[in-house]
């Protein structure tokens, strides 16, 4: 698994074209099914949204709340892959993740959860080719590491 940083960028910007973004209003479906396929597959995860902690996938479906947290959670999806060539400020993109969790006490080894329900949400969306799963593994490795190690220094 050779793949340069550049490459990881390319392969993971392209991999999300399919949800939409550039289009704010065929973007708000994706993201919502985002949460529906954690919701649905990781019941678990759902403890730390306030409010949310039982709700169903048909729930997120017809929620404001998760219509605009979906458009969030796509955009820094899109601002790591597009910061993959650039890494002090993809770490620095990663610390401030974590400073603006701390709220909700979320346990460390939680991080390590996320990449992979990610990469399982692109596969519903038919995104994912072998080339596209290990370049979101790296990216993902790239995050979880500079959290852990952020966190370990104490913050
Ligand atoms: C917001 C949980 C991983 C980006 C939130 C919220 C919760 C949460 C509870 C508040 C939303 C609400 O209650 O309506 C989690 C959990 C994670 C996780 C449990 C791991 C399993 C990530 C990752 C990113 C991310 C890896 C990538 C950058 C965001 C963004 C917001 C947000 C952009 C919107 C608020 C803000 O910008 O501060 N998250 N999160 N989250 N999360 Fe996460």
């Amino acid at each position: 698994n050779k793949m340069d940083n550049t490459e990881v960028k390319k392969i993971t910007r392209k991999s999300l074209e399919v949800l939409r973004l550039d289009d704010e209003k065929a973007a708000v479906p994706n993201g919502k099914d985002f949460y529906k396929y954690m919701f649905g597959h990781y019941p678990q995860l759902r403890t730390f949204f306030k409010g949310a902690e039982n709700y169903t996938p048909d729930q997120v479906e017809t929620s404001e709340r998760f219509a605009k947290q979906g458009i969030r959670i796509m955009l820094a999806m899109h601002i790591l892959a597009t910061l993959y060539d650039d890494l002090p400020t993809f770490k620095a993109y990663v610390r401030e993740t974590i400073n603006r969790h701390r709220i909700f006490k979320m346990p460390e080894d939680l991080w390590d959860a996320f990449f992979p329900v990610w990469i399982e949400f692109l596969e519903t969306k038919n995104a994912v080719t072998p080339e596209v799963k290990n370049a979101w593994t790296k990216l993902g490795k790239t995050f979880t590491d500079e959290a852990h190690r952020y966190i370990h220094a104490g913050n």
